[in-house]
């Protein structure tokens, strides 16, 4: 039992609750949404609606619907930039059931632009063969269908919301999930935890991009959902493969602003300080090649001090504020006029492939525990992820976990709270001691687990983490966003190849042994980290002996 928390059970907040769904993005409400009249409980850490990555997506969602589109092409997109580790019948089936999750999206009311013919609006972005992501307002799907689903939801009387609850732990027996463990946060005794049981549960929690100092991705993206399921013992996979967006606006805000692959796409162009094309020599799709290749040239510009800009005067001009209304206006408080002037940018960790290993409906390892959205690591994404198949992914799999529960009531559980698997609170926050500490771990992400990776910074990284975990504060959120830089930095070790947002620059090719998925627990990865810092300390211990 930890120390110095005290412990209540829920239960009549959840009478007739059997599911319980962590996260409230897209992939939470969706499936809510298509689990009804089913009753269901969706916890989420903020106020429905805010604060999650889904929100603030710009680009749509990808789907074969334009008229000379299909989707054997989607899929084999989805497959090429995946650089070899995307599992086909995945991308097969998901390209396949995406024109009827873009109907059931404008079932639930999303406004997704239409030409004079009526027809779907459909956008190009890097690596796709056709215009095919349906979007809203130009930048504003992400706000325009969460706007809609969370009307939706309010609506829908068997969907239950807690809101303002953060998920801890789960609550396991026997390798069963039976619960979850979480707090108020709007305590100020924020040791006052909850036990909910439940016969199935969901993890829809989302990314890790706060892990970086460089984040698209809001306040919450700090891979709890993934230091849970890894500490229940859920197997995770692709660990090591974090993309990284090339066009976030570097005006040094935190998180950095997105400026959408749409504009490329649209014909923006990417130059250094001096003015150079630099895409040119990079990649005969230039702008338009897939997200890493872009993301490492911009990176090479601003390390080698030249800087890295989107021009997007002549392309889009004057159209900028009609087309583009939400990177408009983030341009102009930031005191940029777009029209005329450059944009800044920087690459961002932008999205996580890997995660929560699930399978073709969205079950995990561990029984009563399914994960979908960001959180989970279905095989769709491999190596890389193709623009706007995120958003399609979180659909097409929370309409597949739906299914699987529907009309099964699955109970709920008893939690014996001893079984958990608690998180150690070594000591309650210090605010400003947890900050520096969630300082250093973002900037150690950066610097050696970025978009440039070698097995001398990945070691080094490795050496912080596991000081800052045997340090002497430990909070909550430190431990999750350990866990979760654990396993991403132990994976990169691991991975000794270069492969779609998995640079190393000590192996900068592909290599053939490792053309295949990486599958990691979390004991594993504890094991791995114990020996990087022995054979750390040993070396030291020669270099000492022999000067
Ligand atoms: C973008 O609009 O560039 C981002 C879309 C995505 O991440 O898929």
């Amino acid at each position: 039992m930890q120390m110095g928390t005290t412990r209540k059970s829920i239960t009549g907040a959840l009478d007739g609750s059997d599911i319980i769904i962590v996260g409230a993005g897209l992939a939470g409400l969706f499936t809510a949404l298509k689990l009804a009249p089913h009753p269901v409980t969706i916890i989420s850490a903020t106020p429905l609606g805010i604060g999650t990555a889904s929100s603030w997506a710009q680009g749509g969602i990808a789907a074969a619907v334009g008229e000379s589109d299909t989707a054997e092409a989607h899929a084999e997109d989805t497959i090429r930039a995946g650089a070899g580790l995307v599992e086909p019948k995945m991308a097969e089936s998901v390209a396949r059931e995406a024109p009827d999750r873009i109907e059931d999206l404008l079932a639930f009311g999303v406004p997704f632009d239409r030409n004079l013919e009526g027809l779907l609006e459909l956008s190009r972005e890097a690596a796709h063969s056709k215009r095919r992501v349906v979007r809203v307002k130009g930048d504003m799907a992400g706000a325009s269908i969460m706007n809609a689903l969370v009307n939706a939801v309010s609506r829908q009387p068997s969907i239950k919301i807690l809101d303002q609850y953060e998920a801890r732990n789960l609550i396991t027996q026997d390798s069963r999930v039976i619960g979850i463990r979480m707090a108020y946060t709007q305590k100020t005794d924020a040791s006052e935890l909850y036990d909910i049981g439940a016969g199935a549960v969901i993890l829809a929690a989302g990314g890790i991009g706060q892990l970086y100092e460089v984040t698209t991705n809001p306040g919450l993206s700090r891979g709890d959902a993934l230091a849970m399921a890894a500490r229940a013992g859920a197997i995770m996979a692709d660990s090591e493969f974090v993309q990284f967006h090339p066009t976030a606006i570097n005006i040094g805000k935190d998180p950095a602003p997105l400026a959408t692959e749409a504009l490329r796409g649209d014909g923006a162009t990417l130059v250094n300080g001096a003015g150079g094309h630099f895409m040119k020599q990079v990649h005969d799709d230039a702008e338009l090649a897939p997200r890493d290749i872009v993301a490492r040239a911009v990176h090479r510009e601003i390390t080698n001090g030249r800087g890295a800009f989107l021009d997007c005067r002549t392309a889009i001009g004057r159209e900028f504020p009609e087309k583009f209304p939400g990177v408009y206006k983030i341009c102009r408080e930031a005191g940029l006029d777009p029209i005329h002037d450059l944009i800044p940018i920087a690459p961002a960790a932008h999205y996580h492939m890997g995660g929560i290993l699930t399978d073709a409906i969205g079950r995990t390892s561990l029984d009563g525990l399914w994960a979908c959205g960001e959180a989970a690591s279905t095989g769709l994404h491999g190596a890389n992820r193709l623009a706007s198949n995120s958003l399609l992914e979180a659909v097409v799999f929370a309409a597949r976990i739906a299914q699987d529960l529907q009309g099964r009531y699955l109970g709920t559980r008893h939690c014996n709270p001893d079984k958990s698997t608690a998180p150690r609170l070594k000591k309650q926050a210090a605010g400003d001691v947890e900050e520096e500490i969630v300082k250093t771990l973002r900037q150690t992400m950066s610097r050696h687990v970025g978009v440039v990776r070698n097995e001398e910074g990945l070691t080094a990284a490795i050496d912080i983490l596991e000081n800052i975990e045997h340090g002497p504060l430990i909070t909550p959120k430190i431990e999750n966003m350990l866990c979760a830089a654990k396993l991403i930095a132990t994976a990169a070790l691991e991975r000794e190849e270069s492969r779609g947002g998995h640079f190393r620059s000590d192996h900068p090719q592909p290599r053939e042994e490792f053309r295949k998925r990486s599958f990691q627990t979390r004991e594993h990865t504890d094991r791995l980290c114990a020996k990087v810092v022995a054979r750390k300390a040993k070396t030291h211990l020669n270099l000492v002996h022999s000067s």
